[in-house]
C-alpha cells in the first residue's frame, strides 16, 4: 500500500470517526467503509465539489458524474455537495488535499474568491478541472482547464430568438416590457446569460427592462420574486428566466395572479437548461422556448484526465454542444431523447 493511500485511509477514518456517522466531511455523501477503500490506490482518486442540488440541471449533472467516474471505470470518487455555500467548497478542497486526492473537479458557485486555495492546491501538485462554471483568477495556471458551457452565447441567442419572434408576431414596433429572473448572483451562469442578453437589448430601442432580481435558480425564489415582479409592474411582456427550475416557480406565480404565459398567453416566457420537465411544460404551453445548457460534462472530463494520466496536453476552454427548442419543434420526440 502507498504512502499516499495510507494518508488516504488515515483521513477517511479520522473523519468518520469524528462526526460518528461515515462522513467524509460537510456534504451529504457517506464516506466509503475501511475495507472498500483498502485497495484505492489502485483507482484514480477524484475529488468532485458539487454546487449543490438546486435545479433538475444539478441533479444530471451528479448523476454524470457518479455514473462516469465509478470503481468499474478506474476512479474513486469523493463527491461533496455543496449546498450552494461557498465556504463549504472551500473547505472541501483542503479536504481534498489533505486527503491527496489525485484530481480535483470544481464545479464553482461563483467566480471569484479561489485564488489562495487554488494556490495551496497547485503546491501540493493536485491539478484541478474546471466543470460548468468557471472562475475569475489572475493565474490563469490555477487550473488545467474548463468544461462547459458558453453562457453569454445562451443569453445572446435567447435575445435574438425574441428579435425574431416579435417579427413573426408583428410586434416589432411595440414597447416590450421584460423583467430578468436571475441565477445566483456571481455565477459563470448568471453573468454570462445576463450579459448575452443585454447584448441584444442595448440595440432595441422598444424594449426596457423593467428589473433584474436574482431567485438563486429555485422554483421557490422564481416564485417569491416573480409575485414581486407582478405586484410591482402593471404590465409584463416577457419573463427572461434564468434556468428552469426558477421559471416553474415565475409560471406558478403567474398562474396565481390569474395571468397567462406561453405561447398563447399574456406573457412570453424564455427559460434556460431545456431539462425533460421544462419541455413537457412546453407542451402544455407554459413556455416558449428553452436554451439548453448541457449538464453531461463527466464524459469529457474523463477523457481529459484519461490524456493527463498519459501526459498529454489538453485544451484550456472547451464548450459542451447546446441548441434551443421551441413549440414549432416535435417535443414529444425530442423529450424521449432526453436524459435529464
Ligand atoms: O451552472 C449551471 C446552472 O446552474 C443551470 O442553469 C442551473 O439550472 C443550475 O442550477
Amino acid at each position: 500500500m502507498s504512502k499516499k493511500c495510507i494518508w488516504f485511509l488515515y483521513f477517511l477514518l479520522m473523519f468518520a470517526a469524528f462526526d460518528g456517522c461515515g462522513k467524509v466531511s460537510s456534504g451529504t455523501e457517506h464516506a466509503p467503509l475501511y475495507e472498500e477503500v483498502e485497495d484505492a490506490s489502485e483507482y484514480i482518486v477524484v475529488g468532485f465539489l458539487q454546487v449543490g442540488s438546486e435545479s433538475d440541471w444539478r441533479m444530471g449533472s451528479t448523476n454524470s458524474f457518479k455514473n462516469t467516474f465509478t470503481e468499474e471505470n478506474g476512479y474513486y470518487l469523493l463527491f461533496e455537495d455543496a449546498q450552494q455555500k461557498q465556504e463549504n467548497q472551500l473547505k472541501s478542497i483542503r479536504n481534498f488535499i489533505l486527503q491527496e486526492v489525485d484530481y480535483i473537479i470544481l464545479d464553482p458557485i461563483v467566480e471569484t474568491g479561489w485564488d489562495a486555495v487554488l494556490t495551496e492546491a497547485r503546491d501540493a501538485g493536485i491539478p484541478v478541472i474546471l466543470a460548468d462554471r468557471s472562475i475569475d483568477v489572475e493565474d490563469k495556471e490555477l487550473y488545467t482547464c474548463w468544461v462547459g458551457s458558453d453562457f453569454e452565447k445562451e443569453g445572446q441567442r435567447a435575445g435574438e430568438w425574441l428579435v425574431d419572434y416579435l417579427q413573426k408576431q408583428g410586434r416589432s414596433d411595440e414597447e416590450i416590457r421584460i423583467v430578468t429572473l436571475q441565477g445566483t448572483l456571481g455565477s459563470t451562469a448568471q453573468i454570462g446569460r445576463t450579459a448575452g442578453f443585454a447584448a441584444v437589448l442595448e440595440e432595441q430601442e422598444n424594449w426596457e427592462m423593467l428589473e433584474y432580481m436574482s431567485g438563486d435558480f429555485t422554483q421557490a425564489k422564481g416564485q417569491e420574486v416573480m409575485e414581486y415582479f407582478l405586484d410591482t409592474y402593471e404590465e409584463i411582456d416577457v419573463v427572461v428566466s434564468e434556468n428552469d427550475n426558477m421559471t416553474f416557480g415565475a409560471v406558478d406565480a403567474i398562474r396565481e395572479a390569474g395571468k397567462t404565459c406561453g405561447p398563447e398567453g399574456e406573457i412570453i416566457i424564455l427559460s434556460f437548461d431545456a431539462s425533460r420537465a421544462a419541455l413537457r411544460a412546453m407542451l402544455r404551453g407554459e413556455i416558449n422556448v428553452d436554451f439548453e445548457c448541457n449538464p453531461i460534462l463527466a464524459p469529457k472530463i474523463e477523457e481529459i484526465i484519461q490524456k493527463l494520466e498519459n501526459n498529454e496536453t489538453v485544451e484550456k476552454v472547451q464548450y459542451a454542444e447546446e441548441q434551443y427548442f421551441d413549440t414549432s419543434m416535435d417535443l414529444e420526440k425530442i423529450i424521449k431523447t432526453r436524459t435529464y
